[in-house]
């Protein structure tokens, strides 16, 4: 197992290049299973291993799957030959549910190992498993199984009681190849949402009103297989806007979409950034001062994004003053804060809130990695410290972020990673 070692006080400048977005890429792979007699080609895929397990999964159902040395990824999936979910790929992530409404939709049955809870919260999934029963699956639940047989799917009238990324992603899918027309209302307007519903209506779906809390989803006969470039990652374009305003620095964020974190930028700017923005780019220079404090609530998009809490919650360890961090999504998500007093910070929790009280300066120390969203906020806060902080369970940081220590070295961190 490695470990990264960083040496801080270097504000970050440069140019920084951000990969795909994992959480629209991993819904699409799901996706490719309900292609007809095509294969689909996917681009712009982040180097994860999310990535990789999610290929593993597909690949162990029959998919058959080509990666070239760009990490284009190419899918048949003729070649399926079950509809299996086994709990060793699912409990190492969670997003393996996201085959569970293509399986049943394109092949009527699926059978799907229950996630289980995970490091920031319990996670459950009855709300994609009662749309699934609205629409005709009969579901049940055996063994920490989750099996699902249906003839054909029926498209139905789904509120959900609570906004589900996943959740709208997996009836989204589902309801592509079912009878009829099926209305998702209280939908989750994510951008990666968005970017599943034009994947599937370029294969063919007839999908309207993606982006906002209704999505009208009119059933077709069949899918069949594209090649589709996948958005960029609003949560890596996030950390590294926070990497340079954590540090001091000044940087320049490439190849992102900027209107998807104006939440972000808004937040960033209170901080004392000044940010200026193309489509596609974003430059933010903190000009070597110590940040302000920001309150933050975080809730469904457009609303502050709970995978960039953590990062916020490290900004505001050194920020001049007082401030109040709301988590509204997951109840454990501030497993990251244990760590951030071991560097110094000052921070008292309280239920659903973290209250930090800023400090001059962080001090490195040996840090453990929870969860993908902490690691990357022990990351930026071994960035600010004061000399040397090693941080143990990086495997977390592999899921989700695209050859960080690389990129946070082209901007001139001191950051390395060595075997423990
Ligand atoms: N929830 C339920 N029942 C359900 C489903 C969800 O009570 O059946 C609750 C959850 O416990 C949570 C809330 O609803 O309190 C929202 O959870 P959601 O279902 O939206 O989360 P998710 O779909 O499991 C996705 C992302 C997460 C991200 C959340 C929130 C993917 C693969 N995962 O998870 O990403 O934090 O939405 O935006 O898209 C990450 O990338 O680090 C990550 C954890």
């Amino acid at each position: 197992m490695d470990k990264l070692i960083i040496n801080g006080m270097v504000p970050l400048n440069g140019e920084v290049s951000v990969s795909g977005a994992k959480n629209a890429v991993l819904p699409m792979l799901c996706a490719s299973v309900m292609a007809s007699n095509t294969c689909v080609t996917l681009k712009n895929i982040p180097h994860l291993h999310d990535v990789t397990t999610t290929v593993r999964l597909l690949r162990q159902m029959g998919v058959s799957v080509t990666l070239d040395d760009k990490m284009n990824i190419e899918l048949d999936p003729s070649t399926i030959k079950n509809y299996y979910a086994p709990y060793d790929l699912v409990k190492t992530m969670r997003s393996s549910i996201l085959v569970l409404g293509p399986l049943l939709a394109k092949f009527g049955n699926a059978k799907v190992s229950l996630p289980g809870g995970c490091a920031i919260g319990s996670r459950p999934v009855e709300m994609h498993l009662d749309a699934l029963e609205k629409m005709g699956a009969k579901i049940n639940i055996q063994n920490g199984y989750i099996s699902a047989k249906s003839q054909k799917l029926v498209g139905s009238n789904i509120i959900f009681p609570k906004t589900t990324v996943t959740g709208t992603e997996n009836i989204l899918m589902a309801s592509t190849l079912a009878d009829g027309k099926t209305v998702i209302s209280n939908a989750a307007r994510e951008p990666e949402v968005v970017d599943l519903a034009n994947f599937l209506n370029q294969m063919g779906a007839s999908i309207r009103g993606h982006g906002t809390d209704t999505i009208e989803i009119t059933g077709v006969r069949e899918l069949k297989g594209i090649s589709y470039s996948a958005l960029p990652d609003r949560i890596e374009t996030g950390t590294f806007l926070v990497a340079a305003a954590i540090t001091g620095g000044k940087i320049i964020v490439k190849n992102t979409i900027s209107s998807h974190v104006d939440i972000i930028i808004q937040k960033l700017k209170q901080a004392g950034a000044e940010i200026s923005t193309t489509s596609t780019t974003i430059t933010l220079d903190m000009k070597g001062k110590r940040p302000k404090p920001v309150n933050i609530e975080t809730g469904a998009y457009p609303l502050f994004p709970t995978d960039m809490q953590a990062q916020l919650t490290a900004l505001n360890t050194v920020a001049d003053g007082t401030s109040v961090i709301k988590e509204n999504i997951f109840e454990n998500r501030f497993m990251h804060v244990q760590e951030m007093t071991r560097m110094g910070a000052d921070i008292r929790l309280e239920q659903n809130c973290a209250i930090i009280s800023g400090i001059d300066e962080l001090i490195g120390a040996s840090v453990m990695a929870t969860d993908l969203r902490a690691s990357a906020s022990l990351i930026l806060v071994g960035l600010a410290a004061n000399g040397t902080t090693e941080i143990e369970r990086i495997y977390h940081i592999d899921r989700g972020y695209d050859c960080i220590e690389e990129k946070l070295r082209q901007l001139g961190a001191d950051i390395s990673r060595v075997p423990m």
